[in-house]
């Protein structure tokens, strides 16, 4: 059978991870997609960087943006940033009608509503799986495990980075400033860390979210966002003394005013699931009308993760299994209603 032709822009981390995840478990992967995934060309900005695999196989493309004439069904971005390059290869690949896969969680929280479009009137797959919550499938899960519901709510933990920081902050009564450089030592943090620190990073997640819970149209601009910096060894003492642990949660709610979307710290009952959520993993809840409350857990970043979701949408779009981005067509997507930005 044909395989699928993947053209990969950007090699570091989940690059690597997605060539070693298809050179280890590439015969198990045919099999389920039902043909092989073969990445035929590549294009990053080191190529002498030994990523602990053999690069040579590969055709290499100077101008990242040049993938999108490669002859390829699919251009994997894994560039990053909410406009340049990414969203430029991002327009080029879907003009040209091939496939586009993306973990960049900025680009679409931006233009999602565009690239959706451009994917629909070419008839081809716009997937992000790994742009939300790294390794968990919150997007399938959303997308098509609860598409038969109502969502009334979703929320959870979003970045990695902030949950390390707010645990270890936990766990050894230290500061924010004092743990700051350990978090990103773990090389989860944004290039700019401050997107992580000041909640945008969960910000561009949560819009995403939003979307397909609620079918609206992914708007960054209308979630309202606060990060960790301000919170306090002592904040965290003296929520515990009452019973609760200090987690930066992204929170998007149907209201009577329209769509509720926020990030910021919130007190979590020692009780709730998340509030045992420790260290840089991910969380996110969804709340539907006959499935209940459905919670998912996982590794938020990181190259093995990544990698998986990343792949995973690959398989379906092998499989020929893919519909609008964000669950229902671009136009039939809302726009979100007084409440979007505001404080209730
Ligand atoms: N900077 C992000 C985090 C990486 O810390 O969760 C994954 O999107």
């Amino acid at each position: 059978t044909k395989p699928l032709r993947i053209a990969l822009a950007g090699l570091g981390t989940v690059g690597g991870g997605v060539i070693r995840l298809l050179d280890t478990n590439g015969a198990l992967i045919a099999r389920r997609a039902g043909r092989p995934i073969e990445i035929v060309a590549v294009s990053a900005r080191d190529r002498s960087k030994d990523r602990g695999v053999d690069m040579t196989r590969f055709e290499w493309v100077d101008d990242t943006t040049a993938l999108a004439q490669a002859d390829v069904d699919v251009v994997v971005e894994l560039v990053g940033g909410s406009d340049g390059p990414a969203l430029t290869l991002a327009r080029t690949t879907l003009a040209a009608g091939k496939s586009f896969v993306t973990a960049n969680k900025a680009m679409l929280a931006h233009h999602g509503l565009e690239l959706a479009r451009a994917a629909e009137t070419a008839g081809v797959a716009l997937k992000f799986e790994a742009a939300v919550a790294g390794g968990v499938p919150v997007i399938k899960g959303l997308r098509e495990g609860a598409a038969a519901n109502e969502i009334e709510r979703v929320y959870g933990i979003l970045n990695g980075t902030c949950n390390f920081i707010l645990s270890k902050m936990e766990a050894e009564g230290r500061d924010f400033a004092d743990v700051l450089a350990e978090a990103q030592a773990l090389g989860f943090a944004e290039s700019d860390p401050s997107f992580d620190i000041d909640g945008v990073d969960a910000a561009h997640k949560l819009s995403l979210l939003a979307s397909l819970a609620f079918g609206t149209q992914p708007a960054f601009g209308d979630v309202a966002a606060a990060g960790i910096r301000h919170v306090l060894a002592a904040d965290i003492a003296e929520a515990a003394a009452l019973g609760y642990r200090v987690r930066l949660l992204g929170l998007a709610e149907a209201g009577p005013g329209g769509l509720f979307q926020r990030v910021h710290p919130h007190l979590v009952p020692v009780s709730h699931p998340l509030a045992h959520v420790t260290g840089a993993t991910n969380a996110v809840v969804a709340e539907g009308n006959f499935v209940g409350r459905l919670l998912f857990q996982g590794a938020g970043a990181g190259d093995g993760p990544t990698a998986s979701a990343v792949v995973a949408d690959l398989i379906d779009i092998a499989r020929g299994e893919f519909g609008p981005a964000f669950a229902m067509p671009a136009d039939a997507l809302t726009a979100q209603g007084p409440a979007d930005a505001g404080e209730r």
